[in-house]
């Protein structure tokens, strides 16, 4: 099938084209960029008044496939991944069993295969289980196919098991991507220890639980050469630690989630289990350092950590609710109403985070729409207002602190590799 995508803001920081044209896609491949393109054959879809941008790519995804298909599967959040703009997601190993072995990575890309919905980039576990004390089959799952290697959900807390993970990934090229949250630190908090902990009188997670493995890590990221990310970065001394690596020259990378950089801990005050996360949300300023690290580039991705939960565990007190909230339906519209249309982002530093960056970061292709590249297209408009509702929500879990906001800005259309994989109904 041969599309044109015509007449839409083609914003393509990576490809290097930013501006007012067509796009012509064939055989799973974009094959002209420009105006007065060749038409003839094509299922044209307009796209003026609309943006024309790469598919988004979410560093940060759970599936919960296998172990808790009633949350989510890979055919469920893959299609929920598209319905938001993403056309390729890297999903977590902290599933049941642990994505800890070669098998497992083969399972999911099956999985994803049979979906057909976006693509879908397995995550090994660092650690056998996620128990922090032997290294899982890494080799084994690199070449199965893993893009890299997490315990995310948990820290690693054993520094020489970190090292020997760290200089181990070396050899494979793959980034390690790191929960940072000092378990001894973070004691039984159930949000973020400051104003409105002590108000509420519940158990606080101090911000130096992050810092604390943050520091450590930078150490080891230097001391080891290896491939190292900060999965959602949540305090403002986390940003200021990243900028001071970054500013000596470190190669270490780092992702903001859409509700830590949109979402206080003042929300706690109505003990909606809605809002229980892990890191948990921050105080106003740290929300303000965060904007202020993807403004200057210290943050360099915005990632969802999607982390589906079934509404009888997620609906209890406040301090028994799991943590987590959804998010690949939504990120995009939060990022554009709370960062482009308040000027923290330009759209081309918006695509970079949301797209560009993430690619970067696990060495996967996409990301750019020059000629010869994949076709994973998004169409967006960004002048089209909408409540989020449970309703329109098709991930299995409804967990989203978003539902009844407001936000600009929707996707329209979505190809992966060149095939129309989403429409809105208008
Ligand atoms: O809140 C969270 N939930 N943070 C994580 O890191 C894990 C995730 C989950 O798996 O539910």
């Amino acid at each position: 099938m041969r599309y044109c995508i015509k007449g839409g803001e083609i914003v393509d920081p990576a490809g290097g084209f930013v501006g007012v044209g067509d796009l012509l896609i064939e055989d799973g491949k974009v094959i002209g960029v420009g105006s007065e393109l060749p038409v003839e054959n094509c299922q044209i879809a307009d796209a003026s008044g609309k943006m024309v941008f790469p598919g988004l790519i979410d560093l940060h995804t759970h599936l919960r496939e296998p172990g808790r298909e009633d949350e989510e599967t890979i055919a469920s959040g893959s299609k929920a991944a598209v319905k938001g703009g993403f056309t390729g997601i890297a999903c977590m190993a902290n599933t049941d069993p642990v994505i800890d072995n070669a098998p497992l990575i083969e399972f999911i890309k099956k999985q994803a295969q049979l979906a057909d919905f976006a693509k879908v980039y397995p995550v090994g576990a660092v650690t056998k289980g996620l128990k922090g004390q032997e290294l899982a089959e890494m080799g084994a799952m690199a070449a199965a196919g893993a893009v890299a290697f997490s315990d995310d959900g948990k820290a690693i807390t054993n520094t020489a098991v970190f090292r020997e993970a760290l200089e181990y990934s070396t050899q494979f090229g793959l980034p390690i991507l790191l929960h940072e949250e000092d378990p001894n630190l973070a004691g039984d908090g159930v949000m973020h220890e400051g104003y409105w902990s002590t108000v509420l009188g519940l158990p606080g997670t101090p911000s130096i639980a992050e810092e604390v493995m943050i520091a450590r890590d930078i150490l080891l990221a230097e001391y080891t050469g290896a491939k190292v990310h900060f999965s959602h970065l949540s305090t403002a001394g986390g940003v200021r630690l990243l900028r001071e690596a970054k500013q000596r020259g470190l190669k270490v990378s780092t992702e903001v989630t859409p509700h830590h950089f949109t979402l206080s801990d003042e929300l706690i005050q109505s003990y909606n289990p809605v809002y229980r996360v892990s890191p948990p949300l921050r105080s106003a300023s740290d929300l303000i350092a965060l904007r202020e690290g993807l403004q200057d580039d210290t943050i360099d991705a915005i990632a969802t950590d999607h982390a589906p939960h079934s509404f009888e565990e997620k609906h209890r007190e406040f301090s028994l609710a799991p943590t987590g909230m959804i998010g690949l339906e939504t990120a995009l519209a939060v990022a554009w109403t709370e960062l482009v249309l308040k000027g923290v982002l330009t759209k081309e530093r918006l695509i970079m985070k949301l797209s560009v960056k993430p690619a970067e970061i696990l060495g996967i292709s996409g990301g750019s729409l020059k000629n010869g590249d994949l076709a994973d297209v998004v169409i967006f408009d960004p002048n089209r207002e909408w409540t989020v509702t449970k309703e329109d929500l098709v991930s299995k879990s409804k967990n989203s602190p978003f539902i009844n906001m407001k936000l600009m800005g929707k996707v329209e259309q979505v190809w992966v590799n060149g095939i129309l994989k989403y429409a809105i109904d208008k």
